[in-house]
Order: structure tokens, then C-alpha cells, then sequence
């Protein structure tokens, strides 16, 4: 049984003041109704800048930090990356990996992807690796094998047991921000698409182990349907993260649909 896992991507969002308030409100949230937050993962992504103090507000949780992106170098001449053992010095146990924004906006590619994937698994960080085909791609019939190829290059020469460790976020970009979330029976036709291509890699045991999440317009409204599909392992949260109402609404979703599992 797979454990859910849901991570919020804050993007280029809080200062150190708001992201301590948020994560001090969403602490607030597991205290309460949201007790071991329904047997859900969670993980918070806040900017560089805010990930020490956002670390250091909620130690003792359960709740854990994930960086949105790293280097795959150890440390260098490299202006204004940032290496795993920084991140881990911050305080992450996470790094998010490939995120669309990143590869459309800042030249990743699914070669960096990869390398990215194995610094961050050989210095023990767990990587979130994000895949998902534009709208251009899913009407031209690509998606298959778009994400396929993303899949494939980011787990090469990734071994069997760090593979199990990758979290892979399937977030169809023409999903992301828009407000307009993918069906959930799509989303889990192309998760369960995804399992079987990494149960080509690593064999079907290991790929049932590794946790797929759908983003894209994730709502503690449409959280449910999602959380429901048998491939679908919780959800990577852009704009709904950014709010502790909305975000505990969608761990709330999550345990919900789990427990009906
Ligand atoms: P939204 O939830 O704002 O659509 O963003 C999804 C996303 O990109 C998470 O990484």
C-alpha cells in the first residue's frame, strides 16, 4: 500500500515571514481534525530563501521540506545554483526535479533532469520528478509518448533501489494555473501509463512501490476524484499550497479517498 504523498510547490511565492506563518497554520491543521494528517506524506517547497526557516518552524512534525529545484555539481563556479548538500544543510529532505516552469523557462532538459535525479539520490535527497506533456502534445495524440521519454530519461542509470525512492509528479502543463485540472480518468490513464513504464525498468514489485502524483489545478474540491484513481498517489499543489485552508482541505481529500481505497 503506497503511502500519499502531498507536496506544495510554492513557486516564487512567501517571504521568510509568510512561509513561517503558513507552515505554523498548517502545523495547526495536524494538531486538530487533520491528526497524523490522514495518513498522507506532506511535504512544503517554499523558495531558497525561505527553506531554512520554514525547516527550523516545523521540526518535530511530521510535515517535511523539499526544495523546487538543485545542481547536480557538489559545488563549483556555478552563479546562483544551488548544491544537494546545501539543500540538505537547509533543511530538505526533498528536491523537486523538472518542474515544466524550469524546463520551459530555464533550459532544463531531460539530460539535466537525470543528472539532477542521480545527485540528488546520491547525496539522500528524495527527488520529485515532474513529467507532463503540453496542450499542443495532447492534441497531436503525443502524450503517451512524451511522458514516456520523460520517464525513461529520468530514471536512466538510476538503480532499482533509488529508483523506488523517485517520486514522479505527472502535471500536464496546459493544467498547470489555469484552473482547469485534467479529468481524473484521464490523469490516471496516463499514471497508470507511467507505472508501466517503470515497471519496464525496474519490474513490476518495484514499480508499484513508487508513488505517482498528478498536479495541475489541484483543489480541495477536485482532490477527491483524484486521490480515488488507482494510480494516482496524491498531488503536487501549485497555487492551492499557498493558502493553509485550501492545503489541509486537500490533505483532508486525500485521507478521505484513501480510506475508501
Ligand atoms: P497549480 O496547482 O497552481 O495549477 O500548479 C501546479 C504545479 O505546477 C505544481 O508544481
Amino acid at each position: 500500500m503506497r503511502k500519499p504523498i502531498i507536496a506544495g510547490n510554492w513557486k516564487m511565492h512567501k517571504t521568510i515571514a509568510e512561509g513561517v506563518a503558513l507552515a505554523s497554520d498548517l502545523m495547526a491543521a495536524a494538531t486538530g481534525e487533520l491528526a497524523d494528517f490522514n495518513g498522507c506524506e506532506v511535504v512544503l517547497c517554499p523558495p531558497f530563501t525561505a527553506i531554512r526557516a520554514v525547516a527550523d518552524a516545523v521540526k518535530g512534525s511530521a510535515i517535511q521540506v523539499g526544495a523546487q529545484d538543485v545542481h547536480w555539481e557538489s559545488h563549483g563556479a556555478f552563479t546562483g545554483e544551488v548544491s544537494c548538500a546545501m539543500l540538505i544543510d537547509a533543511g530538505c529532505s526533498w528536491v523537486i526535479v523538472g518542474h515544466s516552469e524550469r524546463r520551459a523557462m530555464f533550459g532544463d532538459t531531460d539530460e539535466s533532469v537525470n543528472r539532477k535525479v542521480k545527485a540528488a539520490l546520491a547525496a539522500g535527497l528524495k527527488p520529485i520528478v515532474c513529467v507532463g506533456e503540453s496542450l499542443d502534445q495532447r492534441e497531436s495524440g503525443l502524450t503517451h509518448d512524451i511522458v514516456t521519454a520523460q520517464v525513461l530519461a529520468a530514471f536512466n542509470g538510476v538503480p532499482a533501489q533509488q529508483g523506488a525512492k523517485v517520486v514522479v509528479a505527472y502535471e500536464p502543463i496546459w493544467a498547470i494555473g489555469t484552473g482547469r485540472a485534467s479529468s481524473a480518468a484521464d490523469a490516471q490513464e496516463v499514471c497508470a501509463g507511467i507505472r508501466t513504464t517503470l515497471s519496464g525498468i525496474y519490474g513490476s514489485e518495484i514499480a508499484s512501490e513508487i508513488r505517482i502524483q498528478y498536479g495541475g489545478s489541484v483543489k480541495p474540491g477536485n482532490m477527491q476524484e483524484f486521490a480515488g484513481e488507482a494510480d494516482i498517489d496524491g498531488a503536487l499543489v501549485g497555487g492551492a499550497s499557498l493558502n493553509a485552508a485550501d492545503f489541509s482541505g486537500i490533505i483532508r481529500a486525500t485521507g478521505v479517498a484513501k480510506n475508501r481505497r
